[in-house]
């Protein structure tokens, strides 16, 4: 029996200076809907799931700031192995944040060895019709961190949290699955300093992508990475960038889904450190450009 880790990545908790601007932002640009307000809380939903962020305002910042990553859990009897584990680990178990109780039937938070608070829950709430808005993206798909605590963190997520590795680039950045088999809903790099490299959201098609890059051109939004298709998810993505309201926006299209027998069997990959391995576009082992 394989261990099992969390079922899928669900959202990011951002505080932000200037929480309306911020909801402006996010509706305008990554086509997220209100799903509802609370104790402070500004929730916006992709597709079904009650939300894929939780902006709270801090009026203290000069940046966003990511405070929280979300992941659903497929049972209550997987929640308790996952929990026992971090218990195990040393790791703190707290109460979810009080308003997240309200959207889901139970979990814990945890810390991992960067100090991010990661929500684990069963019960996540849904919608019956996902927002009428043809750019709605389908999914929040994964956060991509970057720390100088890379070993502890991949530990943290394989060992305790019980993700699996789908690739690896040498023994820089870890690219790591959960139970809803997709590429990976996290991923790590090896850095000198932490910091949320980029949360990532699927689209429907190659067409809202490209549409979605056009309006970002037009309204003059910095995309900090333009263009680029990965080796890894064989996605293409571009990202966009505004610090007050968070960390790079990856949009993507094509994010791939393993099968439950891959899933069970895939060995990761080691692959080379250069830059066709990571959005195999490049034009030459010297292209670091953006990334
Ligand atoms: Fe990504």
């Amino acid at each position: 029996m394989m261990v099992k880790g969390p079922f899928s990545f669900e959202y990011a908790r951002i505080a932000v200076p200037d929480l309306d601007a911020s909801r402006t932002w996010y509706q305008a640009n990554v086509s997220l809907d209100l799903a509802s307000r609370r104790d402070g809380h500004t929730f916006l939903r992709a597709g079904l799931k009650h939300h894929a962020l939780d902006l709270v305002e801090d009026r203290s910042l000069a940046a966003a700031q990511v405070r929280a990553f979300g992941f659903s859990v497929e049972s209550p009897e997987v929640l308790a192995e996952i929990k026992a584990r971090v218990e195990r680990s040393g790791a703190p178990v707290r109460e979810l944040d009080a308003t997240q109780q309200y959207y889901c039937g139970g979990g814990f938070t945890t810390v991992d060895p960067t100090g991010m608070a990661i929500d684990l829950f069963t019960d996540y709430q849904e919608f019956d019709q996902p927002p009428l808005l043809e750019q709605n993206p389908l999914f929040a798909v994964h956060p991509f961190v970057a720390t100088e605590k890379y070993d502890e963190e991949l530990a943290f997520f394989l060992n305790v949290l019980g993700f699996r590795a789908s690739d690896y680039i040498a023994n820089v950045s870890a690219f790591l699955r959960s139970e809803d088999r997709m590429h990976h809903s996290f991923a790590i790099k090896r850095a000198k300093g932490f910091e949320v490299a980029h949360i990532c959201f699927m689209v429907k098609s190659f067409d809202h992508l490209m549409r979605a890059r056009a309006q970002a051109v037009y309204r003059g939004v910095t995309i900090a990475i333009d263009m680029s298709n990965h080796s890894a998810s064989k996605s293409i993505a571009f990202y966009l960038l505004d610090p007050k309201h968070g960390p790079r926006i990856e949009l993507c299209d094509g994010h791939r889904r393993l099968t439950i027998d891959e899933h069970e069997t895939m060995k990761p990959r080691r692959m080379a450190i250069d830059p066709r391995n990571i959005d195999i576009w490049r034009a030459a082992e010297d292209d670091w450009h953006d990334l």
